[in-house]
């Protein structure tokens, strides 16, 4: 980033006052997290959440501003609420009952059933069960689409082969990408990586919630579901989204060794303490397929997630095995429900397709 530019971009926002305060917003620090690279800027505004309809005609002012700079052809902003520190929630708390903020509310326009795919751990197959989770619904006749709201690492580009950007229609809605015939939207497709990841959690929250507001779901029809594919963990991201997206239900995806049991038992947790519920465990990279011979081997002891469900009274979904077909068509951007329609691993994906379609009917 060239230093100049940062200090003009800084001047030209420094020109446009809080409409209430009459001072400049540069100088009220309601600008964080200002990045400009390769013509393209994105930057949060900091407001209070009383002035947020205000606010946005602002945050418009900025956009058209910056625009107007030559070399620059993309803004990205977001209107970020800072969180007091008591309404931060690092360990799960049960809701009391009644309060309003750990209520579903929020149906996204366009989507009649969200499910979320998640996992208490990181790497585990949950983008990739996602992906060919939300193909093989489409196999058995559901329009679906498919949210990677993984800011810090988005998947879903690469998994579906994408390089192009959505667009914008005349309503300023963003016409998300189409591909296999699966409705797609990622953060990944709109900003650099690299500026994602210093964005702090309320800009991720902000820009997450304007991209489920802005984006037309519809766009080639309501869609019949909608599968959220969220970060790992059960932090905030994943916790403020249960709580303000109106899910039917969640999958939470594990793989057969203790550990990721441990973080299993704390995914199923979360959705319980926010309402959610849980559709039921996957367990992925199950057992090893020998790719030349077809042996199966339960390499990380099998069985593991099964028990867990049933411990935790929770349906067991079903077990994808590990197999490089899995990874390298996932890598090649057409996943194996699409590459191998007729393989007997689209035929798991389609059967749990088909008992979550049987649970949001
Ligand atoms: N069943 C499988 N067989 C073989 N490889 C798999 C399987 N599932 C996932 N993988 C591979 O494992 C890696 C991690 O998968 P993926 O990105 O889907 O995990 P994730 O849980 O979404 O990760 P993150 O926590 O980073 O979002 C990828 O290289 C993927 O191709
Ligand atoms: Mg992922």
């Amino acid at each position: 980033m060239s230093k100049i530019k940062h200090e003009q971009l800084l001047n030209i926002l420094k020109s446009i006052l809080h409409p209430a305060k009459g001072v400049d917003i540069v100088s009220l620090d309601m600008v964080q997290g200002l990045v400009i690279k390769e013509g393209e800027v994105g930057f949060a505004l900091n407001i209070n959440p009383s002035e947020a309809e205000m606010m946005e005609q602002v945050r418009k002012t900025c956009d058209a501003k910056l625009l107007e700079i030559p070399g620059i052809n993309k803004v990205v902003s977001v209107l970020t609420a800072e969180r007091q520190p008591e309404k931060k929630i690092p360990e799960m708390q049960a809701p009391t009952k009644g309060a309003g903020p750990l209520k579903n509310t929020r149906k996204i326009p366009g989507v009649k059933h969200i499910i979320a795919v998640a996992s208490g751990k990181g790497g585990v197959g949950k983008s990739t069960t996602a992906v060919n989770l939300a193909l093989a619904l489409q196999t058995i006749g559901l329009k679906a689409g498919i949210f990677d709201v993984d800011i810090y690492g988005p998947s879903i580009p690469m998994l579906l082969g994408v390089t192009e950007q959505p667009t914008q229609d005349a309503d300023k809605k963003i016409i998300p990408i189409i591909s296999h015939g699966l409705v797609s939207m990622s953060l990944g497709y709109l900003m650099r990586q690299d500026t994602a990841t210093i964005w702090r959690g309320p800009m991720v929250m902000s820009a997450v919630k304007q991209m489920i507001a802005d984006t037309k779901w519809d766009v080639n029809g309501e869609l019949d579901v909608l599968v959220l594919d969220l970060p790992p963990g059960t932090g905030d991201v994943q916790l403020t989204l249960a709580q303000n997206v109106d899910m039917d239900g969640a999958v939470v995806v594990s793989t057969p060794q203790d550990i990721a049991l441990t973080d299993t038992r704390k995914g199923l947790n979360m959705f319980e303490k926010t309402d959610v519920k849980v559709f039921g465990i996957i367990e992925n990279m199950s057992y090893f397929l020998c790719p030349s011979c077809g042996t199966r081997s339960d390499i990380f002891g099998h069985g593991g997630a099964r028990e867990v469900a049933e411990k935790l009274g929770v349906d067991f979904l079903g077990e994808i095995p590990l197999h490089m077909d899995i990874r390298e068509t996932s890598d090649n951007g057409t996943p194996i429900v699409v590459h191998q329609p007729d393989s007997t691993h689209t035929a798991i994906y389609v059967d749990i397709a088909r008992k979550i379609q049987a649970k949001l009917s």
